[in-house]
């Protein structure tokens, strides 16, 4: 108080104080002038500024070091302009009214490049993030290192991938993606937890279009070698796509409303849905009576959760594995669930990873599971073994057995094999394993254990297609078949499918008070 007394009593006595915190402002006005902020537009893109408007909730964003300049580093190499905040907006606000820390880089200042004190800013506030335990978002928008700043600029980006890792599984991390991203600068989106990106406007790529001619003789454009679509469908380096930035950042706030602020608080509790029956008949009829047939396992998720209440995540990759975030009863819960509509539900490399890396997010940020297993086995063939199917399968399997939140299952259909053992089964851990009456759980499909145990018979037999239909059935009915699991205890219950809600939320809230003592290491070894 006395210190605001003293440099009010300055500005007056000695006007110069004054007129130059006003020409300061009026100068940082003027650096966002007009035609930089056309020149963005045009593009298709907001300015930093706008987009942070968008994210937080209005008048509540605190911008902090906006009048920093970059660093003269003397070197005698292009121009740095002398801009107020060096390229990046960075501070805090409040989104549904909890404290977030974002930075919004400025294509319109140098691209939007990297510089030390750019990166300086960018640190500062993560580390207040992971001091304070609130989310931290950065929107990405740069040429990357500034190429004036040499290594100064290479090791600011250590920093901030530094600052990613340690906040890892303590804060949520989120990047979005919104112009270009090249170079070693992609790892700072793919280091945290979620990536949106928008599609047409953004990109990321280690190695550009120019290097890829160059290299490799070629031609590619931005788009196809790294864009929304690219990463969104084939690497899953982006979790979630839109068309335009608004609806990119509504989709931000909107994941952020299921997530707690940091691992040591529980998700918030949004006003609970009472108007979803406990009881629906409809899950009875779901499941089509041919066990080759396929439905949408999201129909079975929007029918047990809240209402409206789903959020896929990665919708657009390995979508024969479904997850996301639901509300039931208004708490979140995280579901992973295999999907029969799309390659019969089978767990390849990337639904592996999917839903690992998902589950493994879930656990670090006391988000409940529940898995829906309809999982006819791996996905065989050279191309998944070549690839690594043993060494990423893996990583599903130690991502559910390491998870300490409370974890049910309901065997919808097809639990066939290492993939029964690996979707939550009760021997991994799973805390409650319940079967809807079409469940099929046994070693192999009847297809596969009937060629092995009958190859003899069948090849001697008078009409093999006939003693074949007649054996895959005795072995659904004698084998694979959820009554006999259920009897020799390895699943807790057969039950109605259309009381599953009611005995979902029954089992979360015996499960509320979980607690589980995990022996004292550095950290086990995942097979990365
Ligand atoms: C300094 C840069 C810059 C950079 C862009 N600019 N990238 N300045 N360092 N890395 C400047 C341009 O000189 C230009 O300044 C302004 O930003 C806008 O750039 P344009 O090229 O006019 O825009 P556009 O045509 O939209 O192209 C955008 C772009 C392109 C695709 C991003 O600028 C580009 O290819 N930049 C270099 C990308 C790159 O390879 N970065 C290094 C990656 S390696 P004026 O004054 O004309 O407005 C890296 C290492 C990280 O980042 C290591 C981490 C471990």
């Amino acid at each position: 108080m006395v210190a605001y007394y003293y440099i009010r009593l300055r500005m007056d006595i000695n006007g110069k104080y004054f007129k130059s915190y006003l020409e300061r402002e009026d100068a940082f006005k003027k650096q966002y002038n007009a035609e930089r902020i056309k020149k963005q537009h045009s593009k298709g893109k907001l300015t930093a500024h706008e987009r942070i408007a968008l994210l937080f909730d209005a008048g509540t964003f605190e911008e902090i070091d906006a009048y920093v300049t970059p660093l003269d580093l003397g070197v005698d190499f292009g121009k740095v302009e002398k801009s107020y905040g060096d390229g990046v907006v960075t501070g805090h606000g409040k989104i549904d009214g909890r404290l977030v820390f974002a930075f919004a880089q400025d294509f319109t200042i140098m691209g939007g490049s990297l510089g030390i004190v750019h990166a300086r800013k960018i640190a500062k506030v993560q580390e207040m993030a992971l001091k304070m335990g609130a989310p931290f978002i950065g929107i990405n928008d740069s040429g990357g290192a500034r190429i004036q700043e040499g290594i100064a600029s290479l090791s600011g980006y250590a920093i901030i991938f530094n600052n990613i890792i340690q906040s890892s599984g303590i804060i949520p991390q989120i990047s979005v993606v919104m112009g270009p991203a090249a170079g070693g600068a992609v790892y700072s989106p793919a280091l945290t937890d979620w990536v949106f990106m928008t599609s047409n406007t953004s990109y990321m790529f280690v190695t550009g279009p120019n290097v890829v001619k160059e290299v490799l003789n070629e031609e590619i454009s931005s788009e196809d070698l790294g864009g929304a679509e690219v990463h969104a469908r084939k690497s899953g380096v982006a979790n979630m796509i839109y068309d335009d930035e608004e609806n990119t950042i509504i989709a931000v706030r909107k994941l952020l409303s299921y997530l707690p602020s940091n691992n040591l608080e529980n998700p918030p509790v949004a006003a609970p849905e009472n108007d979803t029956p406990g009881v629906n008949e409809r899950l009875r009829d779901i499941v089509p009576d041919d066990p080759n047939k396929a439905y949408d396992v999201r129909d079975v998720v929007n029918l047990i959760a809240d209402r409206n209440s789903f959020f896929e995540t990665s919708e657009l990759f390995a979508a024969n594995i479904v997850t996301g975030f639901c509300r039931m009863e208004g708490k979140t819960i995280g579901i992973v669930a295999n999907q029969p509509k799309v390659l019969a539900g089978v767990l390849d490399i990337d639904s592996s990873t999917k839903g690992a890396r998902f589950i493994r997010f879930c656990d670090a940020f006391n988000i409940p599971i529940l898995t829906l297993e309809d999982v006819p086995g791996f996905l065989p063939g050279k191309d998944q073994e070549h690839a690594g199917i043993i060494r990423h399968g893996a990583k599903l399997l130690f991502a559910y057995a390491e998870a300490t939140v409370p974890r049910i299952t309901v065997i919808l259909r097809k639990a066939y094999g290492g993939a029964y053992i690996v979707m939550n089964s009760r021997g991994l851990g799973g805390d409650f394993n319940y079967a809807w009456p079409s469940a099929e759980i046994a070693v192999m499909g009847p297809d596969g254990a009937v060629a092995i145990l009958y190859r003899r018979e069948l090849a001697e037999a008078k009409d093999p297609a006939a003693m074949k239909k007649e054996l895959v059935k005795k072995y659904r009915d004698k084998v694979a078949n959820p009554f006999i699991a259920d009897e020799k205890g390895y699943i807790d219950e057969v039950i109605d499918p259309a009381m599953t809600r009611m005995k979902v939320l029954s089992a979360f809230s015996a499960l509320s008070n979980k607690s589980v003592k995990v022996p004292s290491r550095k950290h086990g070894n995942m097979p990365l």
